[in-house]
């Protein structure tokens, strides 16, 4: 039954957790033929951090205590939590677990796959649940480990990758601090980027077969992607912006998916957005998929770079291929 209707979304705290491992370039060199200068020069990545022993589930819990400390509230007070991730560590999802982690004992938790818009496409979610005034107080999460699934003998995708979580709690509130939004899915390029099932025949009973097959590593066609993400991102942003009747001149912060910095100067380039207006970790994480936006989001906000009120511009894309922009206010 709807308690409320016509609340406003807020975002009130924010958390994230890395796994301790880092790798640095120079360390892959042991792997594959590259080199530092390589991987910095293309894609501005310098480190990235490996989850070894940490479990998805054990990092996004993390993540989550910190967001939930700051948005003041206590795990109980949770109605759903939502884990956008394509690395469960369990296929029929890992959000109930992190439920049980947290004692979070009213909320509903259900996954979300998308990718790198994973987190994007949660917030707009957890916003609708929100708006309708079905729930008050929403984690979503944003979490990967894509390291499990990283051809390492690949130097065209192994270098990208890394491991992390971060996460928000997202209120009901007077004001709506989510301006606007826009989200795009285009399956017809489905195979640029893909972690894909490959079936193996297995032959049950007599003229019965099931597939035994397994996921196989990434694949992705760099270039394709490149240029997807930069003629995109920047249009799925101004229809965001435009939705929510804000100028590029009123954004405060680009907070784009961590994939390539040329991916990020690119589309602030287009948008006419200055340097100093856009917010960059991959230098020492890599792309974290699903957790690259909460994970800069929240480190920006600990910094104190980022502040209450603030118009944050972000926005997401990846495979599916799928791309999404979310316009918003931080704080309550
Ligand atoms: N080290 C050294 N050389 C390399 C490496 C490496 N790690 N990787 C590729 N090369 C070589 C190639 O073999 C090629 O050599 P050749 O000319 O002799 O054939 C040369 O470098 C150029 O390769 P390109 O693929 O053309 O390099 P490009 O400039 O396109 O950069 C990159 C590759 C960084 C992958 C770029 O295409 C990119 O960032 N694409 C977007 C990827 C992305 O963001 N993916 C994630 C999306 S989010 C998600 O949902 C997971």
């Amino acid at each position: 039954m709807l308690q409320q209707t016509g609340v406003g979304v807020a975002i009130t705290g924010s958390g994230s957790a890395i796994p301790s491992v880092s790798l640095d370039n120079q360390g892959l060199t042991q792997l594959v033929e590259t080199s530092d200068d390589w991987i910095a020069t293309r894609t501005g990545i310098r480190q990235r951090r490996l989850a070894g022993e940490e479990s998805l589930s054990a990092i996004a819990t993390l993540a989550a205590q910190r967001a939930i400390a700051m948005a003041g509230i206590a795990p109980e007070d949770l109605d759903l939590i939502i884990l956008a991730t394509s690395t469960a560590d369990d296929l029929f999802g890992s959000a109930s677990s992190i439920q049980f982690q947290l004692g979070a004992s009213r909320a509903v938790a259900f996954d979300l796959t998308a990718a790198c818009s994973g987190f994007v496409f949660g917030l707009v979610t957890a916003s609708q649940f929100i708006r309708t005034g079905v729930y008050q107080n929403v984690l979503l999460i944003g979490a990967d480990i894509l390291s499990r699934w990283v051809d390492w003998s690949d130097r065209g995708t192994c270098v990208l990758f890394g491991d992390g979580a971060g996460a928000i709690v997202m209120q009901a509130s007077e004001r709506d601090r989510l301006l606007g939004f826009e989200l795009r899915s285009d399956g017809t390029q489905h195979q640029s980027l893909s972690l894909a099932y490959t079936a193996q025949p297995k032959e049950l009973v007599p003229g019965i077969n099931v597939q035994a097959g397994t996921y196989h590593p990434i694949t992705m066609n760099g270039k394709e992607v490149y240029r997807f993400a930069v003629q995109k991102v920047p249009e799925v942003l101004e229809k965001a912006m435009f939705r929510a009747s804000i100028s590029i001149e009123q954004i405060d912060w680009l907070l784009l998916h961590q994939a390539n910095q040329r991916i990020l100067d690119a589309v602030a380039q287009r948008l006419k957005i200055p340097t100093e207006k856009v917010i960059s970790n991959l230098a020492n994480y890599g792309n974290t998929s699903a957790a690259s936006i909460p994970l800069a989001l929240d480190e920006a906000v600990r910094e104190g770079k980022i502040k209450p009120g603030d118009i944050i511009a972000s926005s997401g894309f990846g495979a599916g291929l799928t791309w999404g922009a979310a316009i918003f206010q931080w704080g309550r």
